[in-house]
């Protein structure tokens, strides 16, 4: 009997001492293992009487149960001990601040390059992304603009030391277009109708209509027998979902070295419908995107016969359509990260 009870209370004390899990199922193998010590009093009954092995082992597995019950007591013991840590080692908030419930907006250049791209990408067209840094012959050589030509004097950039430069025109990926998907178009007949959003760059002196960093979307498409007409056509569609009303275009040549004929393509002024107000210069038309049929070396430097193939291109102002849509009178806004001013255009998507 003595036995048993000092046995109990080395156990307790044991328990009270043990403060994690792992030292506490150390104790359980001490006492309730195969070797353990509640296990030893009962393996050693072999040489009591029978009278005295009825008691005895009755106690034995009293202590038995009453250890495994104590055990798993101080299991849960010790786990709510450890949540409560945990809950009070956590950082501590007021539930009752206001949640901010800002959600941000897009930037209205994004805004305009979605929908434009969402116009086109419904009439076939594939969207292309192109780096921002590019060589001479990318932006200009390739684009019928040859060293030392007069139209580069309208487009310095910022060079790098390894010769590269920051695009002045997203025309600058016509060559790569071309060439990505001329096979298929020479191969398979499939007309190559892409356009390729992108920042552009060009080292202005800065004012309310001037950035030194803006956004175009060109676009391009070749196939056989395309003209001006389809150019119009497009044009047209484009301008009219972007504006949500039916626009009338009308072009007046323009020059660009990468076009020929080249255009400037106008739009009926938006605000007086071509009546003649002070937005439009009292002119009622307001220009809105140069264009063309593609010049015959652009296509031949692509990789493609303009004997057999024409096309045409042209080089939307992003930053410009989203300065018209949304009203914004100064083109430094659009760069200048002011939440303030960009949050204003809420986004209907
Ligand atoms: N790259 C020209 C510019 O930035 C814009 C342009 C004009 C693009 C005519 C075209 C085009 O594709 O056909 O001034």
């Amino acid at each position: 009997m003595d036995k048993i009870r000092e046995l109990k209370e080395q156990f307790e004390a044991r328990l009270a001492k043990t403060d994690n899990l792992t030292l506490l199922d150390r104790v359980r193998v001490e006492y309730l293992g195969k070797k353990g010590s509640i296990t030893a009093l009962l393996k050693g009954m072999k040489n009591l009487s029978n009278e005295e092995k009825k008691s005895f082992g009755a106690d034995v597995n009293k202590l038995k149960s009453y250890a495994a019950k104590r055990i798993d007591e101080k299991v849960e013991e010790l786990r709510k001990a450890e949540i409560e840590r945990e809950i009070a080692e956590m950082p501590q908030f007021d539930i009752t601040v206001p949640a901010n419930t800002a959600r941000g907006s897009y930037h209205p250049i994004t805004l305009v390059q979605r929908q434009c791209e969402n116009i086109f990408k419904s009439m076939g067209f594939t969207v292309e992304d192109y780096p921002e840094v590019v060589t001479d012959y990318e932006c200009f050589e390739s684009v019928n603009i040859p060293k030392h030509h007069p139209a580069r004097d309208m487009q310095d950039t910022y060079y790098l030391t390894n010769g590269q430069l920051l695009k002045t025109q997203t025309s600058a990926a016509q060559n790569a277009i071309l060439r990505k998907y001329g096979k298929d178009l020479i191969e398979n007949g499939v007309p190559i109708k892409a356009i390729f959003p992108g920042r552009c760059f060009r080292n202005e002196a800065t004012d309310a209509s001037h950035e030194n960093t803006f956004f175009q979307m060109e676009g391009m498409m070749v196939d056989r027998d395309i003209s001006i007409s389809n150019l119009i056509f497009f044009m047209k569609t484009m301008l009219s979902e972007v504006f949500r009303r039916d626009v009338k275009v009308r072009l007046r040549p323009g020059f660009f070295p990468f076009v020929e004929p080249g255009f400037e393509l106008d739009i009926n002024c938006l605000i007086c419908g071509g009546e003649g107000c002070s937005s439009c210069k009292h002119s009622g038309w307001l220009e809105l995107c140069p264009c063309g049929m593609i010049h015959p070396n652009v296509l031949r430097e692509g990789g493609i016969d303009p004997d057999e193939y024409t096309g045409f291109a042209f080089g939307l102002g992003l930053t410009r359509l989203a300065m018209m849509e949304y009203k914004i009178k100064d083109i430094r806004d659009l760069n200048s990260g002011s939440l303030k001013a960009l949050a204003q255009f809420s986004d209907d998507e």
